[in-house]
């Protein structure tokens, strides 16, 4: 029969070192998973879809258009209402943007928009520069496509953009500039740490990529997933609003998280020479995601439903939120704990930091015992990057990172009911406890920026 003779790039595409965990949370009902990244499911939108189902099928015009293939690039009314809905979520008029609804390409989740974009623009050895720590499954697409991933640390600020700025300096007095496409970042409450970007950072962020744009265009990812889920501070820009010609970013939005995930619809605004190459690997998956769902979310947005599921949404997650941090300070008091969490302003994440001698990651003490009290997260070093080169295509438990912290968590608020968010707490500081028993600890803050 002979052996199987996989491509290069399965080679290099390697099974998500989550996943293990995330089975666990499935097959173990006992196991309180603070891992997943899943929304809230009791306020999923079931009735409001329901009658917007009922109501495209009763009219047989409707029907027979929902039912039938789309296009590549999206149906047409619901890109229109995606840019009226970006305008005023920027607070600004068509006349002030430099994209309309043709620069809109509507993507089967934004996880396939990541994908398309690394096929559309990056060659093996192509370089893109990250949050430290930032989104893993993107890691695992970069990897994928062979791409060497550097990254730059946060602070409470979100990217450092002073150590970007030298981070660049470097790569081009190395000549290496010319392989610098993308900087990618995760601006509202970030998957994984819950930081977002601040106003000046924005500016100063996309002020890097067109001084840097040497050898060729320097291209911002904004990966703005969560920016719907503000539940308290006030807004932000895009970095995209400040993008006036549209030369420069790629904002990434979805409707997974603000209404639900089971329509895998997201969306994204494009610099105009980009939309065409794109469209052209999205025909090569798909060509058109889900014409039905993107009928319903028209009907959705149309009504007003979508708007106030989503204000709904914030008070549900502020909520969440609200009692895990609340559950955490009980736990751990500031006086006698060394542990350390951050406080968002929305999204589905907060991010733990032990003191450096509890180790996380796999195989840890603390994981060990986090297990037998039946609570998961996921490892903070599973959302670090080996610097330089493509990390090994399978990585080794605790073997991803380099020289990331091990002493990180990521908890997710947005699946577990109240109760089990406080639950969960607990037995993590049951499994804190067992790990620290006998050994002192000392305090430890947040690491700031180093350059
Ligand atoms: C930062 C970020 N980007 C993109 C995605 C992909 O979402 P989807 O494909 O459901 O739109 C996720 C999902 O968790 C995410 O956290």
């Amino acid at each position: 029969m002979g052996t199987l003779r996989f491509s290069k790039r399965s080679a290099q595409t390697g099974e998500q070192p989550i996943s293990y965990y995330m089975q666990q949370g499935v097959e173990n009902p006992r196991l309180i998973s603070l891992a997943a990244g899943l929304v809230d499911p009791e306020s999923l939108p079931a009735d409001e879809v329901r009658e917007v189902v009922a109501e495209l099928l009763a009219n047989p015009a409707t029907a027979q258009t929902a039912l039938q293939y789309g296009t590549t690039q999206g149906y047409a009314p619901l890109r229109a209402k995606i840019h009226r809905h970006l305008l005023a979520q920027d607070g600004l008029k068509p006349s002030e943007v430099g994209y309309n609804s043709d620069d809109i390409v509507v993507t089967t989740g934004s996880q396939q928009l990541l994908y398309t974009l690394g096929e559309a623009l990056l060659d093996p050895g192509d370089i893109v520069i990250t949050e430290a720590p930032s989104y893993f499954v993107y890691h695992g697409v970069l990897n994928s496509l062979g791409i060497r991933t550097l990254s730059v640390p946060m602070d409470h600020e979100g990217m450092c953009t002073d150590a970007l700025e030298v981070v660049l300096a470097r790569l081009e007095e190395a000549g290496e500039l010319p392989r610098v496409k993308l900087i990618y970042t995760i601006d509202y409450y970030q998957n994984p740490t819950g930081l977002t970007l601040s106003l000046h950072r924005r500016r100063q962020m996309l002020e890097l990529a067109r001084r840097y744009s040497k050898a060729g265009r320097i291209l911002i990812l904004e990966d703005a997933a969560y920016r719907e889920l503000r539940f308290s501070g006030d807004d932000l820009p895009s970095i995209k609003s400040f993008d006036r010609a549209n030369e420069h970013v790629i904002l990434a939005m979805t409707f997974s998280k603000p209404l639900s995930p089971g329509l895998k619809t997201g969306y994204a605004v494009l610099p105009r020479d980009l939309v065409g190459p794109l469209l052209r690997f999205k025909g090569n998956h798909d060509f058109g995601s889900s014409n039905f769902n993107q009928h319903i979310l028209d009907r959705l947005m149309e009504t007003g439903a979508y708007d106030r599921h989503a204000e709904r949404l914030r008070g549900v997650y502020r909520a969440k939120r609200d009692t895990l941090l609340a559950a955490l300070a009980e736990e751990f008091p500031e006086a006698r704990s060394s542990m350390r969490w951050t406080r968002p302003d929305g999204g589905l994440y907060v991010w733990l930091s032990c003191p450096p001698e509890v180790a996380t990651g796999p195989g840890s003490r603390f994981m060990e015992a986090a297990m037998r009290e039946g609570v998961l997260y996921v490892p903070g070093v599973f959302c670090y990057v080996k610097e330089g080169a493509p990390s090994p295509p399978t990585p080794l438990p605790g073997g991803e990172g380099g020289n990331a912290p091990n002493c990180e968590a990521r908890l997710c608020f947005g699946v577990a009911s109240h109760d089990d968010l406080r639950e969960a707490v607990r037995r993590l500081g049951a499994a804190a406890r067992e790990t620290l028993r006998g050994e002192k600890i000392a305090m430890r803050g947040f690491a700031g920026c180093k350059v």
